[in-house]
């Protein structure tokens, strides 16, 4: 990169120009709130959405800019899929001309996908400020991808904004400056507030075929479940088996579906009735199927949060999670990848008594408005620094 680009100096500028990132499915909902939020006040911000490209099919991406009102990207950066270093050396490569072309006074990524990684420390190094929603979570799983990304993503950016009280520790127990840590409460919470009366109307059960409350959602990407031929075996024969006692509705993610094909389970299981078997779907549909299921059984960190808050059972095929809020709150169940643990979690489920569920603290619809206030005080801040004449500060 050109040198010359940015000084090496760390700018006090007031935050008028940001620059929003998404990248592959799980950053769509939790970005469209926060994009709406600070559209609100166009005399402060001037926002930009850039995609990096991570996802691109049209059910993995198109459907969730459609149907939650997202502004179409301002760039699209059409990264696609490789090995995690090809992916995210791309994605640098792609958002470093965006970020000089553009010169943010802020970039907001969320999440810890490849791409949210990626598009920080790019910033960083051209000295943006760079805001983090979803800081602080840890799985302390470091086979997890996810992990290092959050890791590295929370250890540089200027502005963590966390969603539970465990974020804020770990955060804290890492060392990172309080001043820099803002509890906002859940962002993609807020978009499930906002979209749920639309998903309520939907005839999503009608057209798949199931009742209320009489079946299981199923959602599974993650590499420790599908990647291996032993472990999705397992998790197909264990699936099969359930199906007998409660229909199973699964929507397949590009990754699995290719997995499937590959290790020849995909025949078995399209020849069991009592299991649906969909491509990826919108939110709308995913949000409608998950408000009715009876449970779900997913690897999926933001089916965990939405299970909490619609108040569905979640049975979680991980070691661990990243949320141990969702557990806390009653609503999580962590079993693993065993057939013996995902069989006893679903019968516990079935014949068990309905717990009581919790929702977490500001998980309430308004984070993405207390994170629109955070930049305007941080705004109001700059300017009062800059009028007293201290525009350039020395990196400390
Ligand atoms: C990524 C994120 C994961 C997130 C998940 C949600 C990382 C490291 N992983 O995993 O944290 O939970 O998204 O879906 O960033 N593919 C398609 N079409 C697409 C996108 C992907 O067919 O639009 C296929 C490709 O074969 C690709 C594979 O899915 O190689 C995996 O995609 P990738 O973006 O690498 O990771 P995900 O498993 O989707």
């Amino acid at each position: 990169m050109n040198s010359e680009a940015f000084p090496d100096k760390v700018i006090v500028t007031a935050i008028r120009n940001i620059i929003l990132v998404v990248g592959a499915r799980p950053n769509f909902m939790k970005v469209a709130p926060v994009v709406r939020q600070l559209r609100r006040y166009p005399e402060m911000f001037r926002t930009k959405l850039i995609h990096t490209g991570q996802h691109y099919d049209a059910d993995m991406s198109d459907v969730f800019f459609e149907e939650l009102d997202l502004p179409k990207p301002d760039r699209f950066l059409g990264v696609g899929s490789g090995s995690h270093a090809e992916q995210t050396g791309k994605v640098m490569i792609a958002f470093e001309r965006v970020c000089i072309e553009e010169r943010p006074d802020l970039v907001i990524v969320v999440g810890d996908v490849n791409s949210t990684m990626a598009c920080a420390i790019t910033a960083k190094k051209l000295c943006v400020p760079v805001a983090h929603v979803e800081a602080g979570l840890r799985s302390r799983d470091w086979t997890m991808p996810e992990e290092i990304n959050r890791v590295v993503t929370d250890s540089i950016c200027d502005l963590l904004f966390t969603p539970s009280h465990d974020a804020n520790e770990n955060l804290l127990r890492e060392g990172v400056a309080p001043d820099r840590i803002h509890f906002v409460g859940n962002v993609m919470i807020d978009c499930l507030l906002q979209q749920l009366p639309k998903a309520r109307h939907r005839a999503t059960l009608k057209r798949i075929g199931l009742e209320k409350h009489n079946y299981a959602m199923l959602t599974l990407h993650r590499p420790s479940n599908v990647d291996d031929s032993k472990v999705l075996t397992d998790i197909v024969t264990t699936t099969i088996e359930l199906s007998k006692k409660l229909p199973v509705v699964w929507p397949i993610h590009p990754r699995s579906r290719k997995n499937l094909e590959n290790y020849g389970l995909l025949s078995q299981l399209k020849s069991n009735k009592e299991l649906k078997l969909l491509n990826p779907l919108g939110y709308l549909d995913m949000l409608s199927l998950s408000r009715s299921a009876r449970v779900i059984i997913t690897d999926s960190g933001g089916l965990q949060e939405e299970a909490t808050v619609l108040g569905v059972p979640c049975i979680t095929l991980r070691d661990n999670t990243e949320r141990p809020v969702t557990v806390e709150a009653g609503a999580n169940k962590v079993v693993g990848n065993q057939p013996d643990k995902i069989r006893a979690a679903l019968l516990a489920v079935l014949d068990g008594v309905k717990q009581q569920i919790r929702v977490p603290e500001l998980w309430d619809g308004n984070a993405s408005t207390r994170i629109a206030n955070v930049l305007m005080a941080r705004r109001e801040r700059s300017f009062a620094i800059l009028n007293n004449g201290r525009g350039v500060v020395s990196k400390s």
